[in-house]
């Protein structure tokens, strides 16, 4: 385990990119219709930026709820994505809490140094595909982080695939570290009037048959996971996929029935969104106050006016498991609660979401032990245990 507290983000970033692994697609070329299985399923490169704690809790404290985006550090998921009749290749982040695709441009203002070039950059000059729309594109991420730039349309190619006159974002000025490719609902898009994002157009262009696409973040320390647009990897789970209903505005998420934390059983009757860009969990504070004082989860002060939970990092022994409404159930091992070991005191891997002003967020700590399959047509979310295995055995949706 890596410390963190004395760390600059420069130093993280820098320590990021020593992680970052190459990694191609998961499939073989399928741009022809005619020969396309139904779904487009692709590797992403996951790479552990330690936990910023001051992103954790002062970033997302000036934030208003429900409002912009979840972005944060941790985990992120580097997707491989073309743009433009030249196929230049940029590497962005997967987001299941945004809905829009933006890369950097190759002229663009990075306001962290040089950082946000770094995972590759788009010169519009040579696609004569590109269309600009005039239009301007701006974003604010749950961390703070904010993009400008222009929308614009061109060929986008994902997993072999390409689609044509996909609107995006070209961004001449960002804080974020890495272009990003929002997948979720059309409800968290920043443009008005609102527009077919990447998941809509790979179903309208038929490429995928429905506009869903199933997660699978891989176990702890893996380099890779996968993401299949349009299909479902039943090699993934163990037992039934369980179909639960998305029943809030804007974000993905589903109705939590009761946590049982290391025996400590709770009753819940909350959403809670299921965000690949969000580190940890954010759970309602009374529910999260009252589960501290069980297990002895403590708060210390952050940075400026701000506390979170810690924990001793011994306390990482058993199961947090997770029921919802329609009986899904996710077991997550409570290491995965243990984060960041500094001197035998851990970051809880479950905060307090009222005094960070965010919804319920079931993060990357939850999520690597689902396999998830977010429903956009359907408005659904179904769940499994996760079953880490190379094995692979893909329908389409
Ligand atoms: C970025 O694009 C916007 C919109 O076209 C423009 O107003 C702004 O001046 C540009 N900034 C830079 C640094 O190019
Ligand atoms: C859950 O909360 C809602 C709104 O607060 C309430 O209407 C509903 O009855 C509650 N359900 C349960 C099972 O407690
Ligand atoms: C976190 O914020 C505090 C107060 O602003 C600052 O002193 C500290 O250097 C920051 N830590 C990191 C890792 O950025
Ligand atoms: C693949 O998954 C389908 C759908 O669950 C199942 O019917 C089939 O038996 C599976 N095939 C193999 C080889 O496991």
């Amino acid at each position: 385990m890596t410390t963190i507290a004395t760390f600059t983000r420069n130093v993280l970033l820098a320590l990021a990119f020593a992680l970052v692994a190459a990694q191609g697609a998961a499939i073989p070329e399928a741009n022809k219709r005619d020969d396309s299985p139904g779904f487009v399923a692709l590797d992403f490169d996951v790479t552990r930026n330690p936990i910023d704690l001051n992103a954790t809790s002062n970033a997302i404290q000036k934030r208003q709820p429900l409002s912009i985006p979840l972005y944060s550090e941790g985990p992120s998921y580097g997707i491989r994505v073309s743009v433009g009749s030249d196929q230049q290749e940029v590497k962005v982040i997967l987001d299941t809490g945004s809905s829009d695709f933006w890369v950097v441009d190759k002229s663009a203002t990075c306001q962290r140094l040089q950082f946000c070039k770094a995972f590759g950059t788009f010169n519009p000059q040579t696609s004569s595909s590109f269309k600009s729309l005039g239009s301007s594109f701006h974003i604010k991420y749950g961390d703070g982080t904010t993009s400008d730039g222009i929308w614009a349309e061109d060929t986008v190619s994902i997993g072999g695939v390409s689609i044509t006159n996909q609107q995006f974002a070209d961004v001449n000025s960002t804080s974020v570290n890495q272009g990003i490719l929002g997948v979720s609902r059309r409800q968290t898009e920043s443009a008005d009037p609102e527009y077919d994002n990447v998941p809509a157009t790979l179903k309208k262009q038929g490429k995928i048959k429905t506009n869903a696409y199933s997660l699978f973040l891989n176990e702890p320390g893996a380099l890779t996971g996968t993401i299949i647009f349009g299909g479902v990897d039943n090699a993934k789970y163990s037992g039934n996929l369980v179909e639960e209903k998305v029943d809030i505005d804007r974000y993905l998420g589903i109705s939590l029935q009761s946590l049982n934390y290391d025996g400590n059983s709770r009753s819940t009757n909350f959403s809670a969104v299921l965000d690949s860009g969000t580190t940890i969990t954010y759970l309602p504070g009374s529910l999260v106050e009252d589960l501290a004082k069980e297990v002895g989860a403590f708060l210390l002060p952050v940075g400026v006016d701000n506390e979170l939970y810690f924990i001793n990092c011994h306390k990482n022994q058993g199961t947090a498991s997770f029921t919802f409404d329609n009986g899904a159930k996710v077991d997550v091992p409570l290491s995965d609660f243990t984060l960041q070991n500094t001197l035998g005191t851990c970051l809880w891997g479950l905060q307090n979401a009222d005094s960070h002003n965010v919804p319920p967020i079931l993060g990357d700590n939850f999520l690597r032990h689902a396999y998830v399959v977010y429903n956009l047509d359907k408005e659904t979310i179904s769940l499994a245990q996760v079953k880490y295995t190379s094995d692979s055995n893909i329908t389409a949706i």
